[in-house]
């Protein structure tokens, strides 16, 4: 999750006259979305999608990413006009990937093949490894990975292939995958590249102050499945995190340059970051169209309410990847629990979410058809649904066609960070892959979804203290919750009613 990710519609919001009136977002009331607030992004953010993507160059990460796990990295990726590729894994022991903890070179060749017929707007590629080797930075990273392997049979097989505590070297390249070494590490490891073989690239202008904008180019590659066990067969239907060319990436960026200057003998390590305490009073809205696998496109929008510790949220889909033709939305709303820090993530806060209310809008004829065709006890009575008109589903437990199902609990996994410019953003939990919904303690995320940014005029939470208190980084127990969708149509399609998010 890029640090420096600067949404452009919040750049273009940000830089518009400063009429903020301040935040109006206390209180228990219905929520009153500023127009901008509302749909963050759809008819005026021109990012572009580059058809057919064109890779060539450098692409880095523009910041700390969290992978489920949770595995803090940075990436570098190079891919060369004769299809060859080498790409840089950076992993890090912290979650501010200040403490490099062993780095990996991949070398392989990609080859892009075709529109996606699974996920619109993506590129599907074939990818073919030549080498992997990985450099460990500390001896600690190698007991870690050696006492990783040594619990399994395929594990230890490669855990021969490295260097036992005494015998490693500081700055030597271990071979993982080869022609001669074969692939059995890489399983082992839990490594795959079949983020290769989703590809989608973008290309928007950053207004600058005071000067002509500049183009931001972002390259996003196929997702990596949250369950572990997956990750092997997983083939990517979202996206995760983009990467920007290392030419035209987001200004400012403090990570950018460390991380296009590093090499697998000298990973990156970025620089210091305030500990955000977790305040999410305010309007908090999607910065861009986003993606999940499964495959929807939606914004998100959300108020959190710190003093009755109440939350509404709307998740607008649409049937394109520009987010440009809306199918429904949903009003969800409900209560959060006070928050506690994360054991496993460090600098997380981990909260609980309850949906008891919602309410659904179909958008376009094709939605409102098949919810007058649904049984009517399944979502929201009788009566006929027509394209805008709003529907209060709750008394009927939610809308199994839609995947909404009430009550509902997710156990959630939020942080707040800064990027480079200050805006606040806010990250919460990655829906787990296979459509499932967070329901249960064990199936908390461990990483993160697409942060959403906090709208102008809210930067303060009313009912709590400044946002830069030093010294502080419990969080006070607000909790946000912005998630992500269900698996609306698609879940219907299959015959499958679903589960969903907040
Ligand atoms: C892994 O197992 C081997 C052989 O059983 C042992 O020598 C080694 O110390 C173990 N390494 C770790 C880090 O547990
Ligand atoms: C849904 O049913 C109502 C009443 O029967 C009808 O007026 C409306 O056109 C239907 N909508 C769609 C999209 O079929």
């Amino acid at each position: 999750m890029p640090v420096a990710m600067l949404p452009y519609a919040c750049v273009l919001v940000l830089l518009g006259a400063r009429t903020a009136e301040a935040a109006g977002a206390a209180g228990g009331g219905r929520l009153r979305w500023e127009p901008r607030c509302q749909h963050p992004l759809p008819d005026r953010v021109p990012g572009t999608a580059i058809l057919p993507p064109r890779l060539d160059g450098p692409w880095i990460s523009t910041g700390c990413e969290v992978r489920p796990g949770p595995e803090f990295l940075t990436r570098s990726y190079t891919f060369y006009p004769s299809r060859l590729f080498r790409a840089y894994q950076f992993y890090y022991r912290d979650p501010f990937c200040r403490e490099p903890a062993h780095s990996l070179l991949i070398k392989g060749k990609v080859r892009l093949r075709r529109a996606s017929w699974v996920t619109r707007g993506a590129t599907e590629a074939d990818y073919h490894l030549h080498k992997v080797g990985i450099v460990f930075h500390s001896h600690q990273a190698l007991l870690d990975v050696t006492g990783r392997l040594n619990k399994t049979r395929a594990g230890q097989d490669c855990a021969r292939r490295l260097p036992s505590a005494r015998a490693w070297l500081p700055g030597a390249l271990y071979e993982l995958l080869s022609a001669r070494a074969g692939g059995g590490c890489m399983a082992a490891l839990g490594l795959t590249m079949h983020e290769l073989s989703l590809v989608r690239m973008q290309r928007y202008l950053q207004p600058q102050p005071e000067a002509a904008s500049r183009p931001v180019e972002e390259l996003y590659l196929g997702d990596i499945h949250t369950d572990w066990a997956e990750r092997q067969q997983y083939r990517p239907t979202g996206y995760q995190s983009p990467l920007q060319s290392a030419l035209h990436h987001v200004r400012p960026c403090p990570a950018c340059g460390l991380v296009a200057r590093a090499d697998v003998h000298h990973p990156p390590a970025l620089p210091a970051r305030l500990a955000l305490p977790l305040r999410l009073g305010g309007r908090w809205v999607s910065a861009r169209c986003e993606v999940r696998p499964a495959v929807l496109f939606l914004t998100r929008a959300f108020a959190f309410h710190a003093r009755s510790r109440s939350w509404e949220g709307r998740y607008h889909h649409f049937s394109d990847p520009a987010c440009r033709q809306p199918t429904f939305t949903v009003f969800a709303a409900g209560r959060y629990s006070r928050g506690a820090p994360s054991a496993r993530v460090r600098g997380a806060t981990e909260l609980v979410f309850e949906v008891t209310r919602a309410h659904v809008t179909p958008m376009d004829r094709g939605t409102a058809a098949m919810l007058n065709l649904s049984e009517p006890s399944s979502c929201g009575g009788p009566g006929a649904w027509t394209v805008g008109t709003e529907r209060d589903v709750t008394a009927t437990n939610g809308c199994l066609p839609l995947g909404i199902r009430l009550p509902h609990v997710e156990y959630e996994l939020f942080k707040v960070e800064h990027d480079a410019l200050g805006q606040s953003l806010l990250f919460i939990g990655q829906r787990p892959t296979d459509g499932s919904s967070p329901d249960t303690p064990e199936k908390r995320p461990t990483s993160y979804q697409a942060p959403l940014v906090l709208c102008r005029g809210d930067a303060r939470d009313p009912s709590g203290p400044p946002r830069h208190e030093p010294g502080r980084t419990a969080p006070r127990g607000r909790g946000p919750d912005p998630r992500a969708a269900p698996l609306p149509l698609l879940a219907l399609v299959l015959g499958a009613a679903f589960l969903w998010w907040p």
